[in-house]
């Protein structure tokens, strides 16, 4: 009989990639069919993320609620994968002792083995070791999901920003072979992907062996996945401010597939915090790079990472950030209080900042991002945007919906052959979610004469 699984998924994108390589892997191996219900599933996986307190907390309530289906269907088996598993290995075993399986972002595709040893001794196994990159060459081919797709340039981060786990979840910084990367994509292209999004903890920490021994760098990686025919849009998640340098600003330059947004965390805009947060560089230096970024790219909408209320952030220090936001323009933000995680350096310092002053803050910090981004929006109004079609409206399924550049989701009249294409749409208003538009003229000819055959658009004489 099939077997199914049920995976659920908290974290970042890193995580849902590694989600979908769990399946296709599994799929391959044992021939498991994915449920959405965790009632009939005979492997249940928690993909995890710790990255904020909150995060982790979410994972034990999760696997309280697993602990029934366990009592009752004892051949059920419950699986830890990510960051949470990553950490505490062995710990996290013994704390819930009806986990079969641990294991963490680098020996996922070791899951059938696993498996298959939990049935063969009915004893739990346990490997969150970080094999070199291994998991890559192990993983099935992708198979591409609608227009758009994630592919993963390097794992890990070597960084170690004060309050940050993922050095230690996920090891250090490790870099795919160019080719591996570039076939990929190429295979996605051919299945019928247009945009594609780079991915990784600092993708701009890039350094891939090529075919002839030499190693290529992020901007070079660019390059290369820009000639891949089929591709129209690339994306990157997440770089980093400190390996932002000329030739990544010069392949904005250089390479129109690249989209005019930038997302690069900078968590604060004083000087003092950026210090103690280790990140390397200071206010004036990122401001310096997005100067230089948008005098090649005067359109360009950026988003950023933001924490507030890090160990001592005094009031000066947070005005400083919001200070950097009037200066920047910041489109839209990731934000969040600060979390202490367990081991880092920050943990150790002074906290001293009541909690409702950082709730306060971070609201103000909010509340003046979403303005920003609504002007941006209404800005955007009468303006023609070119739109990647993903498929059907949520709301309406007869429209069609679909993103722009700086990631705004566009709703609008259409023919359902479009999706899957890029096309200009005019934007004729702005919600407080999304924009409403209307496919331009020209575009509307190009998409019908590519989706009938030439005598049935032909004038009918
Ligand atoms: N290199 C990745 C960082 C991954 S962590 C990137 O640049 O996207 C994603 C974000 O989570 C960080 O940018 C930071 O803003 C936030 N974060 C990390 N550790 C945190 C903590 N201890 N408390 C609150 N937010 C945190
Ligand atoms: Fe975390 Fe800093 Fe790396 S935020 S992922 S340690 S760059």
């Amino acid at each position: 009989m099939t077997q199914k699984l049920y995976i659920e998924t908290f974290g970042c994108q890193m995580n849902e990639y590694d989600t979908a390589k769990m399946r296709d892997v599994l799929a391959g191996s044992h021939g498991f069919v994915v449920t959405d219900n965790p009632e009939e599933a005979d492997l249940l996986l928690l993909n995890t993320c710790s990255i904020r307190e909150k995060a982790q907390e979410k994972v034990f309530s999760q696997l309280g609620r697993w602990r029934p289906l366990k009592l009752r269907r004892p051949d059920v088996v419950i699986g830890v994968g990510g960051c949470v598993a990553s950490q505490e290995g062995e710990a996290l075993q013994r704390r819930v002792p009806y986990v079969d399986l641990v294991f963490g972002p680098q020996t996922l595709h070791r899951l059938p083995r696993l498996l298959d040893e939990v049935r063969a001794t009915r004893k739990p196994a346990i490997d969150v070791s970080f094999p070199a990159i291994e998991k890559f060459d192990a993983l099935p081919e992708p198979r591409a999901e609608g227009p758009k797709a994630y592919v993963s340039v390097m794992e890990g981060c070597s960084k170690y920003c004060t309050f940050c786990v993922v050095p230690y979840t996920r090891g250090s910084e490790l870099s795919r072979p160019l080719d591996d990367v570039v076939s990929e994509i190429a295979a996605l292209a051919d299945q019928g992907v247009r945009e594609v999004n780079l991915l990784g903890q600092n993708v701009n920490a890039y350094r891939g062996t090529t075919a002839d021994g030499g190693i290529a760098d992020f901007a070079l990686l660019l390059h290369y996945v820009a000639a891949v025919e089929g591709i129209d849009r690339i994306r990157f998640t997440t770089s980093h401010p400190i390996e932002f340098g000329e030739p990544l600003i010069e392949a904005f330059a250089q390479i129109p597939k690249l989209v005019d947004h930038l997302h690069l965390p900078v968590q604060s805009g004083s000087d003092r915090i950026l210090g103690l947060m280790k990140r390397g560089h200071t206010r004036s230096e990122y401001i310096e790079k997005i100067a230089k970024l948008k005098a090649v790219r005067p359109n360009l909408s950026l988003s950023s990472d933001f924490i507030i209320g890090f160990p001592g952030e005094t009031d000066r220090d947070f005005q400083d950030t919001m200070d950097l936001i009037e200066t920047l323009g910041f489109d839209a933000s990731f934000s969040f209080i600060y979390s202490p995680r367990p081991g880092t350096p920050a943990a150790e310092m002074a906290d001293t900042v009541p909690l409702e002053t950082k709730r306060a803050r971070l609201a103000r910090l909010q509340h003046r991002i979403q303005q920003r981004a609504a002007a941006i929006s209404s800005r955007m109004v009468g303006s023609r945007q070119t739109v990647l079609v993903e498929g059907h409206s949520k709301k309406n399924a007869s429209e069609l919906c679909g993103r722009t550049e700086n990631n705004r989701v566009v709703n609008f009249e259409g023919h359902p052959r479009w999706v899957g294409r890029l096309m200009d749409v005019w934007i004729t208003e702005a919600l407080p979610n999304s924009l409403r538009g209307r496919a331009a003229e020209h575009s509307l000819r190009a998409a019908v004469s590519l989706s009938f055959p030439e005598s049935l658009t032909a004038p009918v004489a």
